[in-house]
């Protein structure tokens, strides 16, 4: 039987696991989103939408479905789906990998103020005596920073909220990466930014805003990672095909009986 393996994807290194596994290998490749963007970029291969009900949800899902693997590409801030898939596949003792994508680490030059949760994030920026404010943060993480009467944001996101928070002084720019780096430097100039607040979400696609940032002085206010679980790791794809030829049924005859 063709081995099956699920993808929790939403990211870009998800799209890319997909399309090369369905063009490249003897597998039938189900990619999973939670259904937060209106019309995704679908992969090749079979996608399905929405959550699956928490941790026992997802292991039900695994056994109906006969999944030989899992491989957790969703984006390094959602947490509750990596908890979940370690929980759902123990459960249902299914092979579990994390595909990774590296977190930005700070160079010399940079002006970074690590924060561990969108309080101290406010905080931070309350203190720190910012005025213009780059935010570019998620949908739902918005609200936080509503009440900071003092600071003008510049808010950057793919889709805008509904509704957006009251901002008593604020501009939303609808952008979707990857940005580079002179319209970065442009982006800062014009509005006369004196603050990034943003996610360690790690990649290419929106590092040059920190280039950016590094070459005017600016002081950037980075949110740590949220804890994940430990798994076997991985930050290249293929890495990610090497994993799934040794766990994958039949593919290691040396261990098999
Ligand atoms: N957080 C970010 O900054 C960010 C940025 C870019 C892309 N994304 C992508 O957007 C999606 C949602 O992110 P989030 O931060 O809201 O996740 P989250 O907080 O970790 O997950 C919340 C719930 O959404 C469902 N879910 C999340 N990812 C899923 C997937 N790939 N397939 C099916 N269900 C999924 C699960 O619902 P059930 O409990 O019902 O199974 C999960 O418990 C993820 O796929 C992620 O890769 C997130």
């Amino acid at each position: 039987m063709t081995p099956r393996v699920l993808i929790l994807g939403g990211t870009t290194e998800g799209y890319a696991l997909a399309e090369t596994l369905t063009a490249k290998r003897d597998l039938q490749v189900i990619n999973s989103l939670a259904g937060r963007t209106a019309s995704p970029r679908l992969p090749a291969g079979e996608t399905r939408i929405g959550g699956f009900g928490g941790a026992a949800g997802l292991a039900d899902f695994l056994r109906l479905q006969g999944i030989s693997a899992v491989i957790d590409a969703t984006h390094p801030f959602a947490a509750s789906m990596g908890w979940n898939a370690a929980e759902g596949c123990r459960a249902a003792q299914v092979a579990l990998l994390r595909l990774d994508r590296p977190a930005w680490t700070p160079q010399p030059g940079d002006r970074w103020e690590m924060v561990d949760d969108w309080e101290e994030t406010v905080s931070t920026l309350r203190d720190c005596g910012a005025r213009r404010v780059l935010l570019a943060v998620g949908r739902q993480e918005l609200a936080a920073f509503a009440g900071l009467q003092d600071i003008w944001f510049l808010i950057r996101m793919v889709t805008a909220p509904e509704p957006l928070p009251p901002f008593p002084r604020a501009r939303l720019l609808l952008a979707r990466g990857p940005f580079d780096l002179s319209a970065e430097r442009e982006l800062l100039e014009t509005h006369a930014i004196d603050t990034i607040v943003c996610k360690n979400s790690g990649g290419d696609s929106t590092a040059a805003k920190l280039v950016a940032a590094r070459e005017r002085g600016l002081r950037v206010i980075m949110r740590r990672r949220p804890t994940r679980p430990e798994l076997p790791l991985v930050t290249r794809i293929p890495d990610a095909i090497a994993w799934l030829d040794w766990v994958l049924p039949g593919s290691n005859p040396a261990l098999d009986p």
